[in-house]
């Protein structure tokens, strides 16, 4: 018999396992959190099935379950009360991440806290940072303006305790800039996390609505890749390496395997972000009956690892933990 085919048999046999060349274990996720300001109890996101913006009183609560179930990182985005054009209320000492990172690492001091540094959420327009009149007379975001912005959040955050920040707006010399700023202040162990490689993707659709941020004019291309060019995405994250970023990302995750796969060569540590839209295709399609929900999952974040991630955000990483549990 040819070999392969001795091969592919002794595969299916209980062995299996141990020929394995990539697991999930629990320490490859993050789970990305939603926290709300005016929330009083949780809220259902109704494009993301099972996910809720909480309320920053039971913030606790919620981390003590996913550290029960073996959850060790998660990403906080807060939606805050009070909105204006310049997003002020981002950097504010008492913002609703700020006082999420401050209840998290009190209750749960081992539990590494990851803060998105954008304005999105925080700002009236709905875009990244300072927007004003470009050049050509067209409104759009103020790359400087928006720097300066950047650097005051995620001080803030650092102030507050998070242990990476996480800035999301791919500005031009985004992370040199935090890394100084950082520093200056005293927080060079805080690591930065930079959404190095993000693609202006249509998979964020639901996020717009459980994280308030959709735009009011305009799109996010002028500071988001293009999902056609690879090149650009691998100089992108490139040049975030050397302004000093300790872990690039790749984002959204799933589509985009083979920038993930070239990020890795690069050395450093890479995070995949299995965005809201991957989710939410993986529920719908479940709940209709037409995929396995827990196959699909597997699968799709065991290639996520394959191709190269070392973390993986992903909504659906208290069910991977559950289920790592039942196997
Ligand atoms: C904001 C931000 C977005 C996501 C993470 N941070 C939305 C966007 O860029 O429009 C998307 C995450 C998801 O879809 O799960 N800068
Ligand atoms: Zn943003």
């Amino acid at each position: 018999m040819f070999p392969q085919r001795r091969m592919r048999r002794a595969r299916s046999r209980p062995i299996q396992p141990l020929l394995n060349e990539t697991n999930i274990t629990k320490n490859d996720l993050v789970a990305p959190l939603f926290v709300d300001e005016t929330a009083k109890t949780p809220q259902p996101i109704m494009a993301m099935p099972g996910q809720f913006r909480y309320p920053v009183h039971e913030i606790a609560s919620v981390c003590q379950e996913l550290w029960t179930i073996g959850v060790r990182a998660v990403l906080l985005f807060g939606i805050p009360e009070h909105k204006d054009p310049d997003g002020t209320s981002a950097y504010d000492p008492d913002g609703i991440v700020q006082q999420a990172v401050r209840i998290i690492k009190s209750a749960l001091p081992g539990m590494v806290v990851i803060t998105d540094v954008c304005a999105c959420e925080y700002t009236t327009h709905g875009h990244c940072g300072i927007v004003g009149p470009s050049r050509c007379g067209e409104m759009d975001l103020l790359n400087d303006e928006s720097l300066e912005l950047m650097d005051r959040i995620a001080v803030s955050h650092a102030e507050a305790g998070a242990d990476i920040i996480a800035p999301s707006c791919m500005l031009d010399g985004m992370v040199s800039s935090l890394r100084n700023a950082l520093d200056a202040e005293g927080y060079e162990k805080v690591l930065i996390m930079s959404y190095s490689t993000k693609f202006a993707s249509a998979l964020y659709g639901p996020f717009r609505e459980a994280a308030d941020s959709g735009y009011s004019f305009g799109d996010r291309s002028t500071y988001q890749l293009n999902p056609a060019n690879g090149r650009e995405a691998y100089l992108e994250s490139r040049m975030d390496m050397d302004e000093g970023a300790d872990i690039l990302m790749v984002k959204p995750a799933g589509f985009y395997l083979d920038i993930l796969a070239d990020i890795a060569t690069l050395g450093l540590p890479v995070a995949a972000y299995q965005v809201s839209g991957e989710y939410s295709m993986i529920k719908a399609a479940a709940a209709n009956g037409w995929i396995r929900e827990k196959e699909t999952v597997f699968e799709s974040l065991t290639c996520i690892k394959r191709a190269g991630a070392d973390l993986i955000i992903t909504y659906f990483a208290a069910d991977v933990c559950r289920w790592l549990d039942e196997k």
